[in-house]
């Protein structure tokens, strides 16, 4: 038997979870997509938003888009938006790729990573 327990994310998300999720292997497989999809990180001028990330990165912003879909950002501000293992977790996932559509720039990359 398997239990379902209802929280709100903000309450599961409450203490720091410093974990990877998804494998070694599924780590280095995503390592090298990125190293041949992925602008280089020196490139002037490029922006990616790496959305619902983990703890590894330097600048970040809270935000529960389950409560408020709408990303902080201007209009075709990024070239790139990646969003690994949980897009699918998403109560309003219209909403949230509407909103992506609007902060991309014309052209951009958007990589959904799904695990199963
Ligand atoms: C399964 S982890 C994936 C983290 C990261 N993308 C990775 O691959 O390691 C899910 C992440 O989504 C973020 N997240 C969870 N619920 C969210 C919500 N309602 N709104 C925004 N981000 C959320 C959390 O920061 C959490 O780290």
């Amino acid at each position: 038997m398997g239990f379902l327990f209802r929280t709100s994310d903000s309450t599961f998300y409450a203490a720091p979870r410093f974990v990877t999720h998804i494998d070694d292997p599924a780590i280095a497989e995503l390592t090298k997509y990125y190293s041949k999809v992925l602008p280089q990180s020196e490139t002037p001028g490029v922006s990616i938003v790496d959305m619902c990330s983990s703890w590894v990165l330097t600048e970040y912003i809270v935000q529960g888009l389950n409560v408020n879909p709408k990303l902080p950002f201007e209009d075709n501000s990024f070239q790139v938006i990646t969003n690994v293992v949980r897009v699918d977790y998403l109560t309003k996932p219209l909403v949230v790729f509407k909103e992506m559509n609007r902060i991309l720039k014309p052209r951009a990359l958007i990589v959904m990573r799904f695990s199963l």
